[in-house]
């Protein structure tokens, strides 16, 4: 079996952050004390995943470039491909289809953060799957997120895009794990009436046929989206408390790396000299020295 890929998407308007993201994308803005697309692409490493395409605006994609390069010093690779407008999340399928060939399929939203307890294994659990899973989580205001509702046995049942009567309050997350297909389904998929390629319209299609896993995250878990100020501040604070409390970081991709065999101590130095005077390298340290006992 091929590799799975990972597609990361930072792309959109963020027009409900206005005006701050008038000049730049949210995923680049600081949750807390890191860019925010550097949670989703620690989804992405934590899942065991190396070949990851980051999609983004015409205007935002060279921050991403010079923030990543190609990734080779955390080991993995990186691509780049430009979304032109903001057409939906299952059009990141299509952008992305050269670069999938084959293979199967992470797609994850740069603006969706995910935290708790066992999140790696059941990232890695779930990626060895050969059907579709999308991960739900129960939130208190349904009405904003496309729904799942599932039968005593746990089989989905049903998935509406942010419905005014919801069914359920378990909201579709923002990180799909898709057999290779996806990419035919998108492909025929017709706008919707807010003109996007809804991705929910893909879990639908895999729904129907009977191919599609929930695997839900229990309450242990923090699922934040951060398309509003509000849930912005709100992630922020939740990585700054546990940040503060325990002395770990959360999304720090070089120690997923470094955990995961991809780098070695010598790239880790190379990289610690390079963010010399921050927290961020000081926290680098601490992990290379942990490792060392
Ligand atoms: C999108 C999806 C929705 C999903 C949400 C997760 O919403 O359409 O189904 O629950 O991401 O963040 P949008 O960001 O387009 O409002």
């Amino acid at each position: 079996m091929q590799n799975r890929k990972g597609i990361l998407l930072a792309g959109g308007s963020g027009t409900r952050l206005h005006p701050v993201t008038k000049i730049i994308s949210k995923q680049i803005l600081p949750l807390y004390d890191k860019p925010m697309i550097y949670y989703s692409m620690s989804v992405l490493m934590l899942a065991g995943i190396k070949d990851i395409l980051i999609i983004s605006t015409p205007r935002d994609i060279v921050f991403f470039k010079n923030l990543f390069q190609n990734g080779r010093y955390m080991g993995i690779n990186l691509s780049y491909e430009i979304q032109e407008q903001p057409k939906g999340i299952a059009q990141a399928l299509i952008i992305a289809s050269n670069f999938i060939g084959k293979s199967s399929i992470a797609l994850m939203l740069g603006d969706n953060f995910f935290y708790g307890n066992n999140l790696e294994e059941i990232l890695i659990k779930t990626s060895k799957k050969k059907t579709s899973t999308i991960f739900a989580y129960e939130v208190n205001d349904p009405t904003r997120y496309g729904i799942v509702s599932t039968n005593k046995k746990g089989i989905p049942t049903k998935i509406s895009e942010k419905p005014k009567k919801p069914e359920s309050n378990f909201a579709v997350t923002g990180l799909y794990f898709y057999e290779n297909q996806a990419v035919d389904i998108a492909q025929s998929l017709k706008p919707s009436s807010r003109n996007e390629l809804e991705i929910t319209d893909v879990n639908k299609y895999f729904l129907n046929k009977k191919k599609l896993n929930v695997q839900y995250l229990s309450r242990g878990f923090a699922w934040l989206d951060t398309g509003t100020f509000e849930s912005f501040f709100e992630a922020s604070q939740l990585i700054r408390t546990i940040e503060n409390r325990q002395g770990i970081k959360i999304g720090c991709l070089e120690e997923i790396a470094f955990n995961k065999g991809w780098i070695k101590s010598n790239d880790l130095k190379k990289i610690i000299k390079d963010l010399n005077k921050s927290k961020y390298g000081e926290y680098l340290k601490k992990v290379l020295n942990n490792r060392w006992k």
